[in-house]
């Protein structure tokens, strides 16, 4: 299983290479670096198996970051409304965005950032991408669009396959900048007024 030590920090060059394509047709490997990558991130939220190995919370991980460069996201997470959904994902393309933002108003971590980081990440609030996904041990291409936190954290993960880590993408004169076409993530049961 895929520990905290396997995981490469910021300041390892293989962060910083771009990705390539997983072979197609794709080897059983492959198929089991993105399972082990999709228990990493049921585990770390996992009430005794996270604590246990000392696992960073997370929602999403990719290939790099446990220093292989292929084109490989599981992710792991909740909606606005509360409604979990996973995305074992190789080879992710994405076809077309919206020009509206949105970004987490507590900012954004990564497995592979250990520093704090303070300052917003601005993403596209909607995103369309095909990749072949995982489903009952069977891989099938797939046209998704994603709106909103889910959205944000596909594009957190995307990135990595770019060798981009999320505080490149903070404005460093004004961290906390609002572009005019950004708005914020609300989470359910959160105050329409904050
Ligand atoms: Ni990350």
């Amino acid at each position: 299983m895929i520990l905290m030590n396997d995981i490469i920090r910021e300041g390892n060059e293989l962060l910083r290479v771009k990705s390539v394509d997983v072979e197609i047709p794709v080897k059983e490997e492959d198929i089991n670096l993105l399972k082990q990558m999709l228990e990493y991130v049921h585990n770390s939220v996992d009430e005794e198996i996270g604590p246990k190995y000392n696992l960073r919370p997370s929602v999403g991980l990719a290939a790099p970051q446990i220093g292989i460069n292929k084109k490989i996201i599981a992710i792991s997470a909740y909606d606005e409304k509360g409604r979990l959904y996973d995305f074992p994902l190789i080879n992710p393309k994405i076809l077309s965005y919206s020009d509206e933002l949105t970004y987490l108003k507590t900012g954004e971590g990564c497995l592979s950032v250990d520093r704090d980081v303070e300052g917003l990440v601005h993403r596209r609030k909607k995103i369309k991408f095909k990749a072949l996904v995982l489903e009952d041990n069977l891989l099938v291409e797939k046209v998704i669009t994603l709106k909103g936190y889910l959205a944000v954290v596909f594009q957190h993960e995307y990135d990595h396959l770019q060798g981009i880590l999320f505080p490149d993408r903070i404005n460093k004169e004004n961290p906390f900048f609002v572009p005019s076409n950004s708005t914020p993530i609300k989470f359910a049961g959160e105050e329409e007024n904050d």
